[in-house]
């Protein structure tokens, strides 16, 4: 099967509005492996290994010379004509095509401005292959994903509606409440949670949004709580793009009511339970900096909140645009992110002020995940 189809250029034009030097840039690269057996054969087993039945998490790098930059994008996008005919099997509005695919082109401005090269990096195939595996879709300003929660917690509910979240079963606390090993920061003799089930109740240790975690396990009586997710529960992650305009809350609420008929419509047998995020705008330094009506606390706080296992680096790199901070074999304890080991820009705006203010005074930033419920 030929994987690159002669209308494949007019159909990624029309999808992503590229340039005409760079779809020029695309044909050449596609000729260029097309056109080498041995090229072309790494091209096809590659992405075997994106669409086949088990997912290969990492792919290769091949040189593909001048066609190299280009590998990538075209691994992708060469699955379109399948795609538009998945989606218009279900019935999905084209236009959700041309908005989730937009996210390409944002990837694209970036690796150009930062490599001056028209494609992307292999590894973006990762976050990317969600979009042309009908895992991930944009409705107006925000992205859900199909996938299983990702967040660190057993969560339960009651009939009210109520929820508390549990820490899971053998998962490793520092005394500040944070994951072992988040940031980089493990401690000797960490809390390790223990999480039961019986035919009658739920034993676990309760998790805070932030800040320490009381060792003690509760009971949950199975007479009024019921499991909401655990690690393979169905959710719909939410992703936010750097692209789109401010995160308003009007703009968070019309994309959480598309998503909420769209899902149901188009998914029915997903049941998603929860909406979950994993992100830097969930930290509760990032929301108490910005006080109470800022975009960034007003989408946290439709969230409930649970420590993420994760690296400095994201929030660092999102807040400041800057580089990961260098890691030193003497680091002090707890020494995640600081002003003196950071070579930070100068504050351009309320929240870079705020934030290097906080670092100044040795205070952290860390990923954290949340979710909501789904009715
Ligand atoms: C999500 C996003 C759109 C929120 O922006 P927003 O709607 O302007 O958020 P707020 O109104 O709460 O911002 C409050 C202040 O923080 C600033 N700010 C917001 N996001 C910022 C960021 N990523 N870097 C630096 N400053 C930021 C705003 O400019 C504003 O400062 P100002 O009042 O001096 O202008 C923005 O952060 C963004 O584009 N991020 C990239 C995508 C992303 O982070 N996705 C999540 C990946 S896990």
């Amino acid at each position: 099967m030929n994987l690159i189809s002669p209308t494949l250029f007019e159909k990624i034009q029309f999808r992503l509005g590229l340039p005409d030097a760079t779809l020029q840039h695309f044909r050449q690269a596609a000729a260029h492996i097309a056109g080498d057996s041995a090229l072309y054969a790494q091209f096809q087993a590659q992405h075997e290994q994106i669409f086949g039945e088990t997912y290969a998490y990492q792919i290769t790098e091949v040189d593909a010379g001048e066609a190299t930059s280009c590998w990538a994008p075209l691994l992708l996008l060469c699955r379109l004509p399948v795609l538009e005919a998945q989606y218009q099997a279900l019935g999905i509005p084209d236009a959700v095509l041309t908005k989730t695919l937009s996210n390409f082109v944002f990837f694209m401005n970036n690796y150009f401005n930062a490599e001056g090269r028209i494609g992307f990096a292999t590894y973006m195939i990762n976050w990317l292959r969600h979009h042309m595996r009908m895992e991930l879709f944009q409705l107006g300003r925000l992205q859900f994903e199909r996938l299983p929660s990702p967040i660190t917690a057993v969560v339960l509910q009651n009939a009210e509606g109520r929820t508390v979240a549990l820490a899971p079963n053998g998962t490793l606390y520092r005394a500040d409440g944070q994951i072992n090993g988040t940031c980089g920061v493990s401690e000797k003799s960490p809390f390790s949670a223990e999480f039961q089930e019986t035919d009658v109740a739920f034993y676990g240790t309760v998790l805070a949004g932030s800040g320490p975690i009381s060792h003690e396990k509760q009971v949950f009586s199975k007479k009024i709580w019921k499991k909401l997710l655990d690690s393979d529960t169905p959710v719909l992650g939410v992703h936010i793009p750097g692209v789109g305009g401010r995160l308003t809350p009007e703009a968070c609420d019309d994309s959480f009511a598309q998503a909420a008929a769209f899902f149901p419509k188009y998914f029915p047998s997903d049941c998603a339970r929860a909406y979950t995020c994993v992100s830097w705008l969930l930290s509760t330094s990032v929301s108490r900096l910005l006080g109470p009506e800022a975009n960034i606390a007003r989408y946290a706080a439709r969230f409930c909140l649970v420590p993420n296992l994760s690296q400095v680096s994201d929030v660092e790199n999102y807040i400041f645009g800057g580089k990961p901070p260098p890691r030193q074999d003497d680091a002090p304890e707890h020494d995640e992110l600081t002003l003196e080991n950071t070579p930070l820009p100068p504050p351009q705006n309320a929240l870079q002020q705020a934030a290097a203010e906080h670092l100044k005074k040795g205070g952290h930033f860390y990923v954290a995940g949340g979710y909501i419920p789904i009715g």
